[in-house]
């Protein structure tokens, strides 16, 4: 059941993103880019989204992951979205994102709506960062001003997947370096935050628990109770298929939580724990999170959109795709179209394009 609480933040975080103060620019995006062509947008998304959260409470998570693993392949430009075909080789098959992404049909079903109200109008890459958003909010986290106009591209780019894309086995330096393409240190701690919810296999940390680098022991960065917990969930020879939590105490909510998991050593994965290990640079900032809720929060809006804002296409660049799965086809029949335009048709008129 939706609950009185969740209509209201709704009713607020779209109100406040459609009217209230004026906002500062720091990109070709513009949060009102919809405000005539597709007025219903940001309502059609929450709503899709929040009907799929009933029956699928991980959904918000999904989503979120979603949208960060399409920005920092070739930009937020729904590239992450493309299946495979005769010119894509889809980037749902590199490393970090295959059998893991989910939602793809999720957003499917927000973009079937949305061209039913507004027809080739709003893109999928403006659809991932709106569901992202609504997600956020509709768990109990920030409501931001989500800055809109990208277009989708027309390509993919599996090996850009692979390398772009941070794994769960890096090092604080090696964190640092996946941020530097658009951001820094301080969006990164933000931008962990979102590991507050959803969940994680476990072949992705199990060397973490009985073997860690070879010393026949477990991560000594681990706390002992979690490492108990840990080692239930994921047995030593298991598949390592089995799902964990990313936060233990409050799994489906967007919490500040994650980072006193950190500080008490149970950060799931070895890139989160890094983040909180002697001497790191990034202490500080965790501590400041975990002790104050709206400094974690507006942190997360102002990452989310910045991330946002990494390499998307604009104006005519790309275009506004109709199935968000694939490129519009508009090379024969157009083609043929163009061509037969130059000549008057047999009947004397100029056919128009
Ligand atoms: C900083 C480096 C990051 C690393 C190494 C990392 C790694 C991972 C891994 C390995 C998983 C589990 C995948 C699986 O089991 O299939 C995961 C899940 C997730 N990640 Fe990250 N991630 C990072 C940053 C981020 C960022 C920036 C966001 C979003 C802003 C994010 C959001 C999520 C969410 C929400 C999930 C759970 C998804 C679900 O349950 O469907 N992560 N991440
Ligand atoms: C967008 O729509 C709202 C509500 O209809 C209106 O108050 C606002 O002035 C519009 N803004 C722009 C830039 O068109
Ligand atoms: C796209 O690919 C996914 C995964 O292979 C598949 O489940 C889905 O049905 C495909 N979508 C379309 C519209 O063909
Ligand atoms: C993706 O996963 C499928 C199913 O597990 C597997 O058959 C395929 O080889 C994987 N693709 C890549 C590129 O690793
Ligand atoms: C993917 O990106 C890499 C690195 O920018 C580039 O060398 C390669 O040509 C791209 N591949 C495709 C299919 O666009
Ligand atoms: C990161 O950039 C933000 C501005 O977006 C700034 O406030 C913050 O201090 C920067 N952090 C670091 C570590 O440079
Ligand atoms: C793993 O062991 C090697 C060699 O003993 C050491 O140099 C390295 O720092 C260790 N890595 C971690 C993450 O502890
Ligand atoms: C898991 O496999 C390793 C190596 O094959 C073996 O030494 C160990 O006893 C196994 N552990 C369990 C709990 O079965
Ligand atoms: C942390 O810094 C202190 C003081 O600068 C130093 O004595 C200590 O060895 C460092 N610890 C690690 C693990 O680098």
């Amino acid at each position: 059941m939706v609950s009185l609480h969740l209509v209201a933040r709704t009713l607020c975080c779209v109100v406040f993103v459609l009217v209230g103060l004026p906002f500062s620019s720091d990109a070709q995006l513009d949060p009102l880019f919809y405000n005539k062509s597709c007025p219903n947008l940001h309502f059609i998304v929450v709503k899709v989204v929040l009907e799929a959260s009933l029956s699928d409470p991980r959904i918000f998570a999904s989503l979120v992951r979603l949208h960060f693993h399409d920005c920092f392949v070739q930009g937020c430009d729904a590239s992450v979205l493309l299946n495979n075909s005769a010119t894509i080789v889809s980037e749902q098959e590199a490393l970090p994102n295959n059998n893991s992404l989910r939602g793809l049909n999720v957003v499917n079903d927000i973009k079937t709506e949305v061209e039913k109200a507004c027809p080739s109008v709003a893109s999928c890459a403006d659809i991932l960062a709106l569901a992202a958003q609504a997600s956020s909010f509709l768990a109990d986290g920030p409501c931001w001003k989500v800055r809109l106009g990208r277009r989708d591209s027309l390509t993919a780019n599996q090996t850009l997947a692979n390398q772009n894309l941070p794994s769960p086995f890096s090092t604080l330096d090696q964190l640092k370096a996946f941020a530097s393409q658009g951001l820094n240190t301080t969006h990164l701690v933000a931008l962990s935050g979102a590991h507050t919810f959803g969940k994680g296999r476990c072949f992705l940390f199990v060397n973490r628990l009985y073997d860690f680098n070879n010393t026949g022991k477990p991560d000594p960065t681990l706390n002992i109770d979690y490492l108990k917990e840990l080692r239930k969930l994921c047995p030593q020879n298991g598949t390592g298929t089995n799902l964990v939590n990313l936060d233990p105490t409050t799994p489906n909510k967007f919490d500040k939580t994650y980072y006193s998991h950190l500080k008490a050593g149970k950060g799931l994965f070895q890139s989160d724990q890094v983040l909180f290990t002697p001497n790191a640079s990034t202490i500080k900032t965790i501590l400041k999170f975990r002790n104050h809720e709206n400094i974690f929060f507006d942190n997360f809006k102002i990452a989310m959109i910045k991330m946002g804002n990494i390499g998307v296409l604009t104006g005519n660049q790309g275009e506004i795709r109709k199935q968000c799965n694939f490129i519009n086809q508009k090379s024969i029949e157009q083609d043929i179209d163009i061509v037969a335009s130059k000549e008057p048709s047999k009947d004397g008129m100029i056919s128009s394009i």
